[in-house]
């Protein structure tokens, strides 16, 4: 069934490696993230840093979805896949001058502010311009999200976003500015978080802070819990969503709203995670001493996720039904981290078979590298092939 979904005889026109989009499966994604959303007037922005793919931001700004941006090159991208302005949050602990005054020009609908220092460059930018900029302070909320230490944003030593503690004198030097309006509170912890009890952690969190806020006599209109959803790598069928239902339902139960707050989102992962493959070939069998490895025309620069966080992607032989083999899956980087998965089994492989990675959606073609002067990988797309 999952070989059924490659177009094989299609890819032998096209040369390897290319990332492979089942767009089917993107909009059916984005239609269970509407439902599930709408079911509570919740507000989503899709976290562009995940997957920038023009085409695939064009069918996510289709849907009605908002956006997420941590540069002024994804403000832009954003912007140019049709995503309104009024939807555009703008996160990101080192915004340049530039950039804050692009998202100013735009009219963005806010700034996540990370730090006293960017608040005050952003008051002074804004006042150049004559606007008042709507911010969110995005606070370090200190939940643990149990997740790789690599994505782990919401702790203490994490350099993002406002520790607690800091929080009263940032609110103090605020009231003196006046470019600047605060429209609500940002929080992120972390990426690929598939322990529920985080968000539940979060949740909570969000509640004592507000309470904090209004004994300051500060009401926010808005309140955004960032993004973080994990996908189910392991998952042997690859129309597996993830359980939008859950995660918002979370956020239901433990939100305490105030009348009118409105409630913001920015998954990335678990939008475009499942809908992509790597696409690659088969160059050689080598047959080492203790080892035999599957070596393929992708490397690292193509899908960096197993060398910089051992993260997991399934592998496939896509061209053999032949008994199944144990193999190292290796690249062509001349980097010994340029390794896929080590022991991995595979229908037997040989030159020339196609090997998809599964679940290469999101932070793949996106993180892609010219290292060893490597050309950046091509996309398809199921409906235009
Ligand atoms: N909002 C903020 C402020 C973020 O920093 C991130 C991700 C997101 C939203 C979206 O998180 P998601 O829903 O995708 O988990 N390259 C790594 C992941 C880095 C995530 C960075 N921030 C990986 O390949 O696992």
């Amino acid at each position: 069934m999952l070989k059924g979904k490659f177009p094989i005889d299609k890819f032998k026109e096209l040369k390897t490696p290319f990332y492979y989009y089942d767009v089917d499966l993107l909009k059916e994604t984005l239609q269970v993230v509407t439902t599930e959303s709408g079911k509570y007037g919740y507000h989503v922005h899709y976290a562009i840093k995940a997957n920038a793919n023009p085409r695939l931001l064009s069918i996510i700004a289709s849907a009605g979805l908002g956006a997420d941006c941590v540069s002024g090159g994804e403000v832009r991208a954003a912007i140019a896949a049709g995503f309104p302005a009024d939807k555009v949050v703008f996160a990101g602990v080192g915004k340049a001058d530039w950039e804050i005054n692009l998202g100013l020009d735009e009219d963005i609908f806010c700034f996540n502010v990370e730090s006293l220092a960017e608040l005050r460059v952003i008051n002074e930018l804004a006042a150049a311009k004559a606007k008042v900029a709507r911010v969110a302070l995005r606070i370090n909320p200190e939940v643990d999200a149990h997740t790789h230490a690599k994505i782990t944003t919401g702790l203490k030593e994490n350099k993002f976003g406002i520790n607690l503690s800091l929080l009263n004198g940032v609110l103090d030097e605020m009231k003196t500015m006046s470019h600047v309006r605060l429209i609500g509170i940002h929080c992120h912890i972390g990426s690929q978080i598939t322990d529920m009890s985080a968000f539940r952690n979060l949740a909570i969190r969000i509640n004592e802070i507000q309470e904090e806020l209004e004994k300051k006599g500060l009401h926010v209109e808005n309140l955004n819990l960032g993004g973080g959803l994990g996908i189910d790598y392991y998952h042997p069928n690859h129309l597996s969503i993830p359980a939008f239902d859950n995660y918002f339902a979370v956020f239901h139960k433990l939100l305490e709203l105030r009348p009118g707050q409105q409630v913001h989102f920015e998954p990335g992962r678990s939008v475009v995670a499942q809908c992509g493959s790597l696409i690659s070939k088969v160059l050689y069998v080598k047959e080492g001493e203790v080892k035999k490895f599957a070596i393929l025309d992708a490397g690292f620069t193509e899908l960096i996720r197993p060398a910089m966080y051992d993260a997991y992607h399934r592998i496939e032989n896509i061209s053999s039904d032949k008994d199944v083999e144990v193999y190292d899956v290796v690249g062509p980087i001349c980097e010994s981290s340029d390794v896929f998965g080590k022991d991995v089994e595979l229908n037997e492989v040989h030159r020339g078979d196609y090997i998809a990675l599964r679940s290469a959606g999101a932070y793949g073609e996106v993180m892609a590298s010219q290292y060893n002067c490597r050309q950046l990988p091509v996309a398809y797309y199921s409906d235009q092939l």
